[in-house]
C-alpha cells in the first residue's frame, strides 16, 4: 500500500491507476484532517478497505470492489479457464462479505462475475482485459448517473433556500457529484447557492468529517449541527427540503440509509418539510420486496462508546446498540431521485414502471 499526498481539485473519490495494476481511492478514515491517497492491488486489502469504511457510501463501494476485483482478478495465475474462475469466484464472493447493507457491492460483483462468463471462450489475458473495462464502465456510469441525479433533482428544490442531509451522500460516497449533494453541485454550477445543514450523523460523524468537508472545499454554504438538534434547525423554519442518498431501496419503496434517516423522516413529516432520497439504479433493488427483508449491518460497540474520545464515554461492559443503518418507510418519503428520473407515490408502482418487476 502506498500512501500519496495532495489533493487535485477535480478529484475522482475512486479510480483506476492508468496501467490498470491499482485502485486509487481518497482514504476517508483520515478526512478532515489529512488528505491520503490509497493505492492497492490486494484482495485482503481491498475488503479491509470496505469493511474500516477507508472507502464508503453505496456507490463508492460498489466501484472500489470492481476496481479491486479487476486488479486482483490481474494478478491471478491460473493454467486455464476454469482454474482462474474459481479463483475469481472465491474472490468475489469474499469481496461481497465485506458489508452487507448497500446492495451496490453485490450489484457490482455481480456484473464483474457476468463479465468472466461472457468471456468464456477467449485466452486469459482476454478475460483480465475485460474485467478491466467493465469495473471502468461502472466507474464512468456512476460518474453520468449521478450527474443525472443531480437534473432530475434540481426542478425539486425550486425556491429552496436550504436542505438538511444525514451522513454523506456526496462526491465521497461517489465517484464524482454524490447522490443527495448532486442538485446542490449542479446548482452551484449553475451560480445558485442552496445552503446546506448536515447532521454530524453519529456514531461514525460522516456528517461532521465528510460533508462538510467535502461541501466546504467546494465552496457551499454549509452548517454542521449535531442530530439531535435537527427538530430545533426545522422548528425554526430554515430547512426547506430534507435530502439523504440511499444503501438499498426496496422494490415498494423502502429505504434503507444510515442509523439516524428514519428519525429525519419523522420529523420531515411533522414539520411538513418534504423528503428526498436520491439514489442511482444500482442501489435500487427490486429483487427485494421490502425493508424488512434488507440486512441491516451491526457495527463495532467501540465505534459508540470510545473511537472519538481521549477515553471511554461509556462506563465498562456496558450493552451497546449499534446497526449502521435503518429503514425508512416509503410511505413517508416524498419521491425519490433517479438517473432515470423521480419517482414519486405510490412508490412500489411507479419503482416497477421505471426499473421493472424483477432485476
Ligand atoms: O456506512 P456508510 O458511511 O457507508 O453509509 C453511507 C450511507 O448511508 C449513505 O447515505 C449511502 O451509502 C448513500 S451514498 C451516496
Amino acid at each position: 500500500m502506498t500512501e500519496l499526498q495532495s489533493l487535485p481539485l477535480n478529484f475522482r473519490t475512486v479510480s483506476m491507476n492508468e496501467s490498470g495494476t491499482k485502485l486509487r481511492f481518497i482514504d476517508q478514515t483520515q478526512l478532515p484532517n489529512k488528505i491520503v491517497w490509497v493505492e492497492m492491488d490486494e484482495i485482503e486489502q481491498v475488503w479491509q478497505a470496505i469493511k474500516t469504511l477507508a472507502v464508503r457510501g453505496a456507490p463508492a463501494i460498489g466501484v472500489a470492489a470492481a476496481i479491486g476485483l479487476a486488479v486482483a482478478a490481474g494478478n491471478i495465475k491460473a493454467q486455464d479457464y476454469a482454474e482462474f474462475y474459481q479463483q475469481f469466484c472465491r474472490m468475489k464472493a469474499y469481496l461481497a462479505s465485506a458489508r452487507p447493507t448497500a446492495v451496490n457491492l453485490s450489484w457490482a460483483m455481480e456484473r464483474m462475475k457476468r463479465t468472466v462468463l461472457l468471456h468464456k471462450n477467449y485466452e486469459l489475458r482476454t478475460v483480465k482485459a475485460a474485467l478491466l473495462a467493465e469495473a471502468n464502465a461502472i466507474a464512468e456510469e456512476d460518474v453520468a448517473c449521478c450527474r443525472a441525479i443531480g437534473e432530475n433533482g434540481l426542478p425539486l428544490l425550486e425556491g429552496c433556500r436550504a436542505v438538511l442531509t444525514h451522513c454523506n451522500a456526496g462526491r465521497l460516497a461517489a465517484v464524482e457529484y454524490g447522490t443527495a449533494l448532486a442538485p446542490i453541485y449542479l446548482a452551484k454550477e449553475k451560480g445558485r447557492d442552496i445552503k446546506v445543514f448536515a447532521d454530524e450523523t453519529r456514531p461514525l460523524l460522516q456528517g461532521a468529517r465528510l460533508t462538510c468537508w467535502e461541501l466546504q472545499q467546494a465552496g457551499v454554504d454549509v452548517t454542521l449541527l449535531c442530530d439531535n438538534m435537527a427538530a430545533t434547525v426545522m422548528a425554526q423554519g430554515l430547512v426547506d427540503a430534507v435530502i439523504v442518498g440511499a444503501d438499498r431501496v426496496a422494490a415498494n419503496g423502502d429505504v434503507a440509509n444510515k442509523i439516524g434517516t428514519s428519525g429525519v423522516a419523522i420529523l420531515a413529516e411533522a414539520f411538513g418539510i418534504p423528503f428526498y432520497v436520491a439514489a442511482p439504479g444500482s442501489t435500487i433493488d427490486m429483487a427485494c420486496s421490502t425493508g424488512r427483508e434488507i440486512v441491516v449491518e451491526q457495527r463495532d460497540p467501540a465505534e459508540v462508546s470510545e473511537l472519538w474520545y481521549q477515553r471511554p464515554m461509556a462506563p465498562a461492559g456496558i450493552n451497546i446498540f449499534n446497526p449502521a443503518f435503518d429503514v425508512t418507510p416509503a410511505k413517508r418519503i416524498t419521491a425519490i431521485i433517479t438517473n432515470e428520473g423521480v419517482v414519486r407515490q405510490p412508490l412500489a408502482e411507479n419503482l416497477a414502471a421505471m426499473f421493472g418487476r424483477k432485476k
